[in-house]
């Protein structure tokens, strides 16, 4: 079973920042750009929340470990006790995976200026390139960016992040799909599980209100 929450960016409140700890609001005081600083926001309160829900505890005492698994800081794939977590933003759009078995969420904002074919070439297989080729203008832009978030997905869920092969096929074993979020964003779940997951996709507007 895998929850996915999602939150606009315009949802993030200063009050948020109550909840965050000290190593999170370093990162939030890093960020250079507003957006940026919104998103990360939004993904840690959505995290924080909804896991202080399920175990009756406020949202600042939900333990989190960012640890970074390469070089030990924190900037790594969030974890938590007994969940497996995924935590994606871009554009207007932030978004969090709870699951049972390890999963990546991922989001992009669909740039229509993008050079499709020079990234397709580094970043897609033989046959998705080929497939882009049936697309044109925003079109191309949307199918390619649904390609991508599809790697980026399983990268998330494997916790390899782009170091990973890019252009290798999906391995057995990992369940990927598209998710439905609007015409300016392309959306991807992986699960590490052999059996296609159970999904259930919330809206955070209430959870943040
Ligand atoms: C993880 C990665 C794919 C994210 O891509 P992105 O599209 O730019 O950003 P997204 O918004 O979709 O994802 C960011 C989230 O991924 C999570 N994340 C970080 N590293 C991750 C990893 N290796 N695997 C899975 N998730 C990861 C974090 O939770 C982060 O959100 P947060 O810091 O706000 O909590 C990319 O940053 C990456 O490849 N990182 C790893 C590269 C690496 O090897 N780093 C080692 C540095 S020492
Ligand atoms: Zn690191």
């Amino acid at each position: 079973m895998v929850e996915v929450w999602w939150a606009q960016i315009g949802a993030a409140r200063d009050a948020f920042v109550g909840d965050l700890d000290p190593v999170e609001r370093g990162r939030l005081h890093a960020y250079v750009r507003d957006e940026d600083r919104a998103r990360f926001l939004l993904g840690v309160t959505i995290t924080r929340r909804v896991l202080g829900r399920r175990v009756s505890l406020p949202a600042a005492r939900v333990g989190l470990d960012r640890t970074c698994v390469e070089c030990g800081k924190p900037h790594g794939k969030v974890r938590a006790d007994g969940v497996e977590l995924s935590v994606t933003h871009s554009g207007e759009l932030v978004g969090v995976a709870f699951s049972t078995r390890p999963v990546g969420l991922d989001v992009e904002k669909v740039d229509p200026g993008i050079d499709v074919d020079g990234v397709a070439r580094v970043a897609l297989s033989a046959e998705e390139a080929r497939e882009l080729t049936r697309y044109d203008g925003i079109a191309r832009a949307r199918a390619f960016t649904a390609y991508w978030t599809r790697r980026e997905a399983v990268l998330k869920a494997t916790g390899e992040g782009l170091r990973g092969e890019l252009q290798a096929p999906v391995p057995a074993g990992i369940q990927v799909q598209e998710l439905e979020v609007g015409a300016d964003h392309r959306a991807a779940l992986a699960v590490v599980s052999a059996e296609p997951p159970v999904v259930h996709v919330e809206d955070a507007t209430q959870l943040l209100s």
